[in-house]
């Protein structure tokens, strides 16, 4: 394991060739078996940021964000072009400095250190490795110039190279290998300087749908091995719900929701993280007051219980549910949270049918069935009942996407 190993003590200093960052040496890490949350804060690896803002000109890429990253963690940036993941990035990285707030490492404002005497390394999207050098010299390139022995430059290669699956390609160059393998390359370049942070942009941006899922995967197994805080940036809701421990949706300069993967999809605290991260059914209801996280919604002329979770405001609301998690039942079927509708169109994709149907309300609502090989009796013009249970329903503020949600204000009650 790389990161538990003994390590020689070597002096930091810049690589002005690369761009590269070489970090100091750090104590080894623990084990993920070993990593405890409550202790997250004191071990190496951890990040706040403090109303970080970063402006250039009239525009504001990153404006106020509070966010915690605990040691170990892989933690993702999500948000859609221009949202500011990769400034937030770059100032991390101390590639660029906050207009104001604050960068903690490790409990450490970092304001004052230059970018490569912080214990941060980048894997970018573009990989940035040396054309000219073989596989085994790029890996080794930042050891060398910190002054690592032979001999321990050779092990650590070695040890990085296996991580990534690349041992036997020491010897080719970028050129002579493909897409998914030269990322592999960045990969290890950046893991053989133990970093305690790794900052990956878009990593697996420039490679195709199958390869990218392969990748994700072996990141995700890599990232636990060594245990050390991944901060992975991407605009692809599949692959942050899939490689995260938690999840930071951004969206202009803002961050919307922080939370575990299936909370944000399951538990959207605003609109935009709704409608972000996969499909949504928005419908415009109008909501009492709550109680104990439940409220009642009344959709014209039909009244449901829903969860609101802290969500205090009455009055007119967006009310939200994922097309897998809404129910049909035969026509008639009797009980709560319960509207008639029509099956107006069928789509077979294979693994599930997709259904669009048009409710007694008005509302039309995309139904997603797993084809489980039985059949599926709705076919286009079945009348049905349509069970939406209150455990699947959102109810969020009705504010524009991209405003703060809409916490804590009361209103008028429902009709
Ligand atoms: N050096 C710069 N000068 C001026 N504006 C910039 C600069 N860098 C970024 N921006 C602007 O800041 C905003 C955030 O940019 P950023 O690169 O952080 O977005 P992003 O979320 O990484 O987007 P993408 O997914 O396209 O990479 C954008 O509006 C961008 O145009
Ligand atoms: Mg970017």
């Amino acid at each position: 394991m790389l990161t538990r190993k003994a390590r020689p003590l070597v002096r930091n200093r810049p690589d002005a060739a690369s761009g590269e960052q070489i970090p100091p040496e750090d104590p080894p890490r623990p084990t993920t078996k070993e990593r405890r949350p409550a202790d997250a804060a004191d071990r190496s690896g951890h990040i706040r940021l403090i109303d970080l803002t970063k402006r250039f000109d009239a525009v504001n890429a990153v404006d106020g964000i509070n966010v915690e990253v605990h040691a170990g963690e892989f933690f993702s940036m999500l948000g859609p072009s221009g949202c500011g993941k990769t400034t937030t990035l770059r100032m991390i990285a101390g590639f660029e400095h906050p207009t104001s707030g604050e960068i903690l490492l490790d409990g450490r404002d970092v304001a004052s250190i230059p970018s490569y005497k912080r214990n941060v390394n980048t894997v970018f999207q573009s990989y940035a490795l040396f054309p000219h050098l073989k596989v085994f010299d790029n890996v080794a390139f930042g050891l060398r110039r910190k002054g690592v022995s032979r001999h321990e430059v050779r092990k650590r290669v070695a040890d990085a190279l296996e991580m990534v699956r690349l041992t036997g390609l020491e010897n080719r160059k970028p050129a002579q290998m493909s897409g998914g393998q030269q990322q592999r390359v960045a990969l290890a370049r950046a893991i053989v300087l133990h970093p305690s942070v790794l900052l990956l942009d878009e990593p697996l941006g420039a490679l195709d749908a199958k390869l990218r899922k392969a990748l994700q995967v072996e990141l995700k197994a890599l990232q636990q091995e060594v245990g050390i805080t991944f901060v992975y940036v991407t605009h692809d809701q599949e692959e942050a719900l899939t490689m995260s421990d938690r999840i930071a949706v951004m969206n202009a300069g803002r961050v919307e929701q922080v939370d575990e993967p299936q909370r944000v999809y399951e538990e959207p605290e605003t609109m935009f993280v709704a409608d972000f991260l996969g499909v949504s059914n928005v419908m415009d209801a109008v909501a009492g007051p709550a109680q104990g996280g439940a409220c009642r919604v009344r959709l014209d002329a039909f009244e449901l219980r829903a969860d609101c979770g802290d969500l205090a405001a009455s009055g007119p609301v967006k009310l939200v549910i994922r097309p897998e998690r809404v129910r049909l039942e035969p026509h008639g079927t009797l009980g709560e949270n319960r509207i008639p509708g029509m099956v107006e169109r069928w789509v077979y994709l294979g693994n599930a049918v997709q259904l669009l149907v048009h409710l007694a309300c008005g509302a039309d609502l995309q139904v997603l069935i797993q084809n489980s090989g039985e059949g599926i009796p709705f076919v286009q013009g079945t009348p049905v009942g349509v069970h939406l249970p209150a455990g699947a329903l959102r109810v969020l503020s009705s504010a524009p996407a991209g405003a703060p949600p809409d916490r804590g204000r009361g209103g008028p009650p429902a009709k």
